[in-house]
């Protein structure tokens, strides 16, 4: 099947009790059982849901994975895929990564024995020579904020040198643009809060697996940690899919406008999107994705230029998040980044004038009228 069709269609048969053509939302902490381990397969609603089980099939077959697992956010799905690691392993993370994920590595997981190492991962070359041993490999791509392309082919082939898992965080693209698996990823993670959900109602998180093995440790984890995704939840997401390939046209759409316009205006110093045809990962973006999403950075110099555009605009809201339907726009240094200490946003070049926007899916003359009115005040 085409993906739009596994958007609507994956992993939702009509229900079979009432023929429902929505899966409808189970909303029970547990189920009657006819005898002593007489029952239908559902237990208990932590372990079993179905409303769950159906988005896991839609959000795994969208991804092209054996088997996903949907936990209750993005970070909770980061934590459960960093339980594959063990104390004494070494994790290397592709550098300028959501800073919850750089916040859970280095002060939350370091405390239990696992090795945490931050490289720049856009050369893959240098990377392999850079990184050392390593047991799993992390990686966003485009980067966040900096929209730098890392070649997910090129570094399975460096992680699978090494006998490393490679997992992608692949929230930014969502599997309507970009599908890591085929390119030699082992674990695809998405925070569903954002382009999956599409409607700025939820939070939620998956992982995707190839791997039996691993899909059993995260159904298993999913049950003994119990962070798991509620049945409203798992439902809410379950009708975003369903429009995943139409909103991911529009926003890439969108994106493409918005970065064109920002990138002829003088008062901006450099805008950060891997759809210019001179930025450094433009070759492996077309190579590996069909398109370059609508996430983009620039850099208004000051954070004094970047307060006064985003206290003006007024339909790009102001607020952390992307991936919904309405234009976000936010200050990666106070808000998504601030995890970071100065040095290290220093060291990235995560200044305190860049600004980062989501472009969503409204008239996109509105959004750039917006963005005028507010780089008239900068
Ligand atoms: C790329 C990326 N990964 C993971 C997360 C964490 O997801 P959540 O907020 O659903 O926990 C975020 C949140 O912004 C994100 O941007």
């Amino acid at each position: 099947m085409g993906f739009a069709t596994d958007c609507i269609h994956a992993g939702q048969e009509p229900d079979p009790t009432t023929g429902a053509v929505t899966m409808p939302i189970y909303q029970t902490s547990t189920y009657v059982q006819e005898g002593l381990g007489k029952h239908k397969g559902y237990e208990y609603a932590r372990t079993q849901n179905p409303t769950r089980r159906a988005l896991e099939k839609n959000l795994a077959a969208l991804e092209g994975g054996s088997d996903a697992y949907c936990y209750a956010s993005g970070m909770a799905a980061t934590n459960a895929v960093l339980t594959l690691v063990k104390a004494g392993q070494r994790v290397v993370v592709s550098d300028n990564v959501y800073g919850g994920t750089h916040r859970l590595f280095t002060k939350v997981l370091a405390h239990y024995g696992v090795e945490f190492a931050f490289l720049e991962a856009s050369d893959a070359g240098a990377f392999d020579a850079a990184a050392g041993r390593f047991d799993l490999l992390w990686i966003e791509t485009p980067t966040n904020p900096l929209r730098r392309v890392c070649d997910i082919a090129a570094l399975s082939a460096v992680a699978r040198k090494r006998n490393a898992l490679l997992v992608v965080d692949n929230t930014f693209m969502s599997p309507a643009l970009q599908r890591p698996l085929a390119l030699g990823a082992d674990i695809v993670v998405h925070s569903t809060t954002k382009f999956l959900n599409g409607h700025s109602d939820s939070v939620g998180g998956v992982a995707v697996v190839k791997d039996p093995a691993h899909a059993q440790w995260l159904q298993f984890y999913q049950n003994a940690a119990g962070a798991i995704l509620s049945p409203f939840d798992s439902w809410l997401v379950l009708r975003g899919t369903k429009t995943l390939a139409l909103r991911m046209r529009q926003h890439e759409e969108n994106g493409k406008r918005v970065a064109e316009y920002l990138r002829g205006q003088a008062k901006i110093r450099k805008v950060y999107w891997p759809g210019f045809t001179d930025h450094p990962g433009y070759v492996v973006q077309r190579r590996q994705a069909s398109g370059f999403g609508s996430m983009i950075s620039f850099d208004l110099g000051s954070r004094e230029a970047a307060a006064r555009l985003l206290e003006t605009v007024r339909l790009c809201s102001l607020g952390e998040s992307l991936g919904g339907i309405e234009t976000l726009i936010s200050h990666p240094a106070t808000m998504t980044h601030a995890g970071y200490t100065q040095e290290e946003r220093d060291a990235l070049g995560i200044g305190d004038g860049l600004v980062r926007i989501s472009v969503g899916c409204e008239d996109v003359e509105d959004l750039i009228a917006d963005l005028a009115r507010g780089l008239e005040k900068v």
